[in-house]
C-alpha cells in the first residue's frame, strides 16, 4: 500500500513454468509462492501454435498493445479470466502487449488437451470490452460520495469475489477537507490505469500505482483531485466497505509512506506528475 509499477523492475520470464519468453514485474505473490498479480509484457512477434492449458485461472486486462488467444483479440482495456483447462490452441501478439495479470495458483503451462473435470465453464468470463459498456453509479456502495461509477467485469459464482473497473471524476474534495478512514473485511486490490488518488495516510498514488490492501486495515482519508480510472479486484469475499466514525484530517499532497514488504518497500518511490503545460 502502495507502489508504483513504474519503479519495479522487469525480469525475464514469469514465476511459473512455460512462459520463458515474457518478461514479467512481480506486483505481488503470496507467502506459498503460489497466487500472484504480475504484469506479463509478451514481445513483438510472441506466438504458441500448439494446444496448451494452464494448471491455473489466469485473469488479466490488457493494459497496452493487443493479445489474440484462439479466435479472440484482446485490445488495450479488454479482459478475461479464463480459468484452469481452458484450452488455447494457439495464442500470438504481432506488435507485443502488456497485461496486468493475476495468477491463482503457481502457473504452469501444459501441453494437449486438459484432465476431464479441471476446466469449469461456469468461471469463464471469456471476453469483456469494457469501451463497448456505459459506467453504472447503481454499483457502487450508498456510502460512497456521488460521481464515482462501475464497469463488472466479473463475479465469482462460488466466492463472490468480484474484479471491475472503477472511476471517479475530478475534484472529489473530501467535505470540509475530513472524511473517516475505512477498511475491508477483504483484500481489496487496486491498479491505477490513469488518474491520481489521494491517500492521506500514504501518499499520491499515479498511473501504475499498485495496492494490495490487507483486510481490517483502515487507510484514507482518500480524494482526487485529478479523477482517477482503477482495476480493482476483491480477494476473499465479496465487496464490504466498513467505515471509520471519527474524521480525520485531509491534505492535497501527503508524505509518501508506503506500508510495503521489504521485496517491494526498496524499489518504492513516491510519485511525481509531469507537468500538464
Ligand atoms: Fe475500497
Amino acid at each position: 500500500m502502495f507502489v508504483q509499477a513504474q519503479d519495479l523492475p522487469w525480469q525475464q520470464g514469469y514465476y511459473g513454468e512455460g512462459r520463458a519468453d515474457v518478461e514479467m514485474k512481480m506486483l505481488s505473490i503470496d507467502e506459498a509462492g503460489t497466487d500472484a498479480t504480475t504484469i506479463i509484457r509478451y514481445p513483438a512477434g510472441w506466438r504458441r501454435n500448439d494446444t496448451e492449458y494452464l494448471s491455473c485461472h489466469e485473469e488479466f486486462l490488457v493494459l497496452d498493445g493487443a493479445l489474440t488467444i484462439n479466435d479472440q483479440r484482446y485490445d488495450k482495456h479488454t479482459y478475461g479470466f479464463l480459468p484452469a483447462g481452458f484450452v488455447r490452441n494457439r495464442a500470438a501478439s504481432d506488435d507485443g502487449a502488456v497485461l496486468l495479470t493475476m495468477f491463482y495458483d503457481k502457473p504452469v503451462v501444459q501441453s494437449g488437451e486438459p484432465p476431464p473435470g479441471l476446466f469449469d465453464p461456469r468461471l469463464l468470463v471469456d471476453y469483456v470490452n469494457p469501451l463497448a459498456m456505459d459506467w453504472d453509479p447503481g454499483l457502487v456502495d450508498p456510502q460512497l460520495s456521488a460521481g464515482v461509477a462501475i464497469k463488472p467485469l466479473r463475479e465469482d459464482p462460488y466466492t463472490k469475489e468480484v474484479s471491475f473497473l472503477y472511476m471517479s471524476p475530478p475534484h472529489r474534495v473530501p467535505p470540509g477537507m475530513a472524511k473517516p478512514q475505512w477498511t475491508h473485511p477483504m483484500v481489496e486490490e487496486l491498479y491505477t490505469i490513469e488518474g491520481e488518488y489521494v491517500w492521506g495516510d500514504c501518499g499520491r498514488m499515479g498511473p501504475g500505482g499498485y495496492a494490495w490492501w490487507r483486510e481490517d486495515v483502515y487507510h484514507g482519508p482518500a480524494g482526487t483531485d485529478t479523477g482517477y480510472h482503477l482495476f480493482v479486484r476483491t480477494v476473499n469475499g465479496p465487496l464490504v466497505n466498513h467505515f471509520d466514525t471519527e474524521k480525520k484530517p485531509f491534505v492535497w499532497n501527503p508524505e509518501f509512506r508506503p506500508q510495503l514488504p521489504d521485496s517491494v518497500k526498496v524499489y518504492a518511490k513516491p510519485y511525481t506528475r509531469p507537468p500538464n503545460y
